[in-house]
């Protein structure tokens, strides 16, 4: 005679250990999150006037060193001056804070030619450049400028050291 188990429901596993990732993944879920995360990467020029620029076409950056020597990098639009300093390995651009406009390393000089379409800097980002280095009329944060179309060409100078 064949017995079979009663009275024994079967084992399920119904909540899954939290792991880190699905810890990072709900809370990005989290409308309000992600809009201040999306509000966190737009740059201070982006929220104030209405930039048009083509996210993700290339523009062409030139950083003067303070010894005169040029290099011109390649840039994604929608990306900021900055990040295209780091990613080509421009001299003189430290960037310690990661963009975040509290190192003032990233600190640059608009060519005068640029100064009107760059703009000033906001009120933020003056307060950041008290703690740069030789601070100038021009001067801007690098991490503070973002690339658009209009950019292309944009030529900036390096001071001698960062903060
Ligand atoms: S990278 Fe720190 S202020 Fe720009």
């Amino acid at each position: 005679m064949k017995t079979t188990l009663t009275g024994k429901l079967p084992y399920r596993k119904i909540h899954k250990p939290a792991t880190f990732s699905s810890m990072i993944g709900a809370f990005l879920r989290f409308p309000l999150v992600k809009a201040e995360l999306f509000r966190y990467q737009m740059t201070t020029s982006e929220r104030d006037s209405s930039v048009y620029y083509h996210e993700g076409t290339m523009t062409k950056l030139q950083f003067v060193d303070f010894g005169g020597t040029a290099r011109t990098v390649e840039a994604t639009t929608g990306s900021t001056v900055m990040e295209a300093a780091i990613k080509n390995a421009v001299p003189g651009i430290e960037a310690e804070c990661g963009g975040a406009c509290a190192c003032a390393t990233c600190h640059v000089y608009i060519d005068d030619a640029w100064q009107a379409i760059v703009g000033p800097p906001t009120s933020m980002e003056e307060d950041m450049l008290d703690f740069a280095y030789d601070v100038r009329p021009n001067s801007r944060l690098s991490c503070q400028i973002k690339i658009t179309d209009q950019l292309d060409g944009l030529i900036l100078h390096t001071p001698e050291r960062q903060a």
